[in-house]
C-alpha cells in the first residue's frame, strides 16, 4: 500500500530524523523536482496555515497546488470516499486532507494508489507537530532534545495526541496538564507504556519547564460544548503567572489561532518567550519534506 502519514504513528524515529535533514535542506534551497506533478488539497474545515503552507510548499517544489471545495465536488451530492479516492488517484500525485473524522482519512488512504497526508483531524495534527519538534530542536539546540521538559496544557485531541506519539518515538520528556476527564486517551493511542506524564495540577507540571505549548479549549467542531469547557479548563490557562515558573529561557508555542484570553494571554502570546511566528514559517519546510519524503 502506498505510504502516506494519516499519523505520527506511521513514522519511524529514522523517517522523522530524515524529514527534520530535509527541513534543513530546504531552508536555503528550494528544487523544482516535482514539475507536472499536481497536489490536491481536499479542506473540510477552516484553514489559515496548513493550507497556504502546503500551497507554497507544493509550487516551491515546481509541482501544482490544487485546491478542491469539497462543496463544489460530487462528495457532497453522495458520492463515497472510496470511489472519490480512485478517481484522485488518476488524476493527483498526493493529497492533503483535513477532516473531522479519522476514519475518513483512512477509507480515503484505503481506496487511493497516492500518500495521504492527515492535515488536521479531531484525532491528529500529524504535520504540525513534526514542524513544532523541530522548531524546539532549532530553537533550543544548545540544548539535548531528548532531556528538555516539554510541558502541554489544555484539551487532549488532536495536538496532546501527536505530540504524545511523537514523544514516545523519539523519547522525550513530556508533561500533559489536562484538567480530568480531557487527558488524551494513552491506550487508543498504544502508548501506554510510554514515559508521558499526566499531570492536572498546571503549576506542578509548569516548573522548570524548558517548552509550553497549549492549544484551543474548543476546537473546531466542538463549539456547541463551548461553555462547559470554558469553566473545565478555567484553571489551565498559561498567563504570566505560570509561565515564570518554567525555565527563565523557555519557549512559548501555540500551533495557532488562539483564542486570547482563554488558553493563553495576549501577553505570552507576544512575550519575548514565544515562538508562534516561527512555528508558523516552519510549517512551509515541514510540509516540503514530508511531501519529499512521500513522493520520491
Ligand atoms: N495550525 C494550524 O493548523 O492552523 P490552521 O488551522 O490555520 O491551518
Ligand atoms: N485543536 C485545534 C487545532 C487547530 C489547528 C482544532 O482542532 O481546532
Amino acid at each position: 500500500m502506498t505510504k502516506s502519514l494519516l499519523s505520527v504513528s506511521d513514522l519511524s524515529r529514522k523517517e522523522i530524523e530524515k524529514i527534520f535533514k530535509k527541513m534543513n535542506n530546504f531552508k536555503t534551497k528550494s528544487f523544482m523536482r516535482y514539475k507536472g506533478k499536481s497536489v490536491g488539497l481536499l479542506f473540510e474545515k477552516h484553514s489559515t496555515r496548513t493550507r497556504l503552507s502546503f500551497e507554497v510548499a507544493i509550487s516551491r517544489l515546481g509541482a501544482y497546488p490544487i485546491y478542491i471545495n469539497k462543496s463544489d465536488t460530487q462528495i457532497s451530492r453522495g458520492e463515497s470516499i472510496a470511489e472519490t479516492a480512485k478517481i484522485f488517484s488518476l488524476y493527483l500525485d498526493a493529497l492533503i486532507y483535513r477532516t473531522s473524522d479519522q476514519e475518513n482519512m483512512k477509507k480515503f488512504h484505503e481506496s487511493s494508489s497516492i500518500p495521504i497526508v492527515n492535515a488536521l483531524s479531531d484525532d491528529e495534527h500529524p504535520t504540525q507537530i513534526i514542524s513544532d519538534v523541530y522548531t524546539i530542536n532549532e530553537l533550543l539546540k544548545k540544548k539535548n532534545l531528548q532531556k528538555m521538559k516539554i510541558v502541554y496544557f489544555g484539551d487532549g485531541n488532536n495536538i496532546a495526541n501527536s505530540l504524545c506519539i511523537i514523544a514516545d518515538i523519539l523519547n522525550l520528556n513530556l508533561v500533559i496538564c489536562c484538567p480530568k476527564s480531557y487527558e488524551p486517551d494513552l491506550k487508543k493511542l498504544n502508548l501506554v507504556n510510554s514515559n508521558i506524564i499526566m499531570e492536572n495540577n498546571p503549576k506542578k507540571a509548569v516548573h522548570k519547564a524548558d517548552v509550553i505549548y497549549t492549544d484551543v479549549w474548543t476546537s473546531m467542531g466542538m463549539e456547541k460544548q463551548e461553555k462547559q469547557r470554558l469553566k473545565d479548563f478555567k484553571d489551565y490557562q498559561v498567563n504570566q503567572d505560570l509561565t515564570s515558573l518554567a525555565n527563565k529561557s523557555h519557549i512559548f508555542m501555540h500551533c495557532l489561532p488562539a483564542h486570547i484570553d482563554e488558553e493563553v494571554t495576549l501577553e505570552v502570546l507576544h512575550s519575548k518567550n514565544s515562538v508562534i511566528y516561527k512555528q508558523a514559517e516552519n510549517k512551509v519546510y515541514a510540509a516540503m519534506a514530508i511531501l519529499d519524503f512521500l513522493l520520491s
